[in-house]
């Protein structure tokens, strides 16, 4: 009886694959992608890079979850976040799971970087792949610190204040970015519009992007050799 379940579901898939292959060259498609082997030299060191783009993704889906509650408006912020700590339904898990995987992330993306310095496989030729890795290291700082704001409490307004003075005492464009962050001179409905949108729709296009590229470059230049 279970041999004949798997079989059912073995010629269930057969028939989906095929469907697709038949259209799309899926096989194919597939196989470029996923079929290459791990080079012999690959050890637990050369997790983090995956392990980073996993907190991505669980970022990607709590945030969106996170979304349908939210309220960016300086005087329902704070309350909406409440409420989805305490009356949303697997709320607490939602929301703590994003707080914690983005310092995961933040952790995660430093060892990575540390990886590839360490093992120097930012030589030729994957310089542009340790640029996109550089935009893409200050792409998820600012990712967390463009969340901080958003639950609108104590430390979200101090760490905001201070990081958006600490902005404008750059010399010369300093005051420009200042008012560009905070959308005028004070913390108002301005400023967590602007961290908002830059948090759920800016980054996020960024991140995706350069995270094409960056896996574009891996795969095209393979994993480096070891020194
Ligand atoms: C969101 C951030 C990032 C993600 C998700 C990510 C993901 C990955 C993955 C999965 C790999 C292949 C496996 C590995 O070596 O770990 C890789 C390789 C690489 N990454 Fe990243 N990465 C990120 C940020 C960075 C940063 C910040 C740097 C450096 C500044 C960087 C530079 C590189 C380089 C040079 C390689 C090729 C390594 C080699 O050939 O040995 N990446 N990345």
């Amino acid at each position: 009886m279970a041999g004949e379940k798997g079989n059912i579901f073995k010629r269930a898939w057969t028939a989906v694959a095929d469907f697709f292959d038949e259209r799309f060259d899926m096989r194919r498609v597939v196989s470029e992608f996923a079929g290459h082997n791990v080079p012999a030299h690959v050890n637990w060191l050369y997790c983090f890079g995956g392990i980073t783009f996993l907190a991505f993704l669980i970022q990607a889906l709590t945030g969106i979850l996170l979304a349908f509650y939210y309220q960016p408006t300086i005087d329902q912020a704070y309350s909406s976040v409440l409420h989805i700590m305490e009356d949303v339904p697997f709320g607490v898990f939602i929301r703590s799971l994003h707080a914690w995987t983005a310092n995961i992330m933040i952790l995660m993306v430093i060892l990575h970087m540390l990886r590839v310095f360490f093992h120097a496989a930012y030589r030729p030729p994957r310089e542009l792949n340790w640029m996109t890795g550089v935009i893409l290291f200050f792409t998820t700082v600012t990712f967390g610190f463009s969340g901080y704001l958003l639950p609108m409490n104590q430390l979200s307004y101090w760490a905001t204040k201070v990081g958006s003075e600490i902005a404008g005492s750059m010399p010369f464009v300093g005051s420009e970015i200042q008012t560009f962050l905070l959308g005028g001179t004070k913390i108002a409905d301005a400023t967590l519009s602007r961290f908002y949108a830059i948090h759920v729709i800016i980054l996020p296009i960024a991140i995706s992007v350069l995270l094409g590229l960056h896996f574009l470059m891996v795969r095209k230049q393979g994993i480096a050799d070891p020194l």
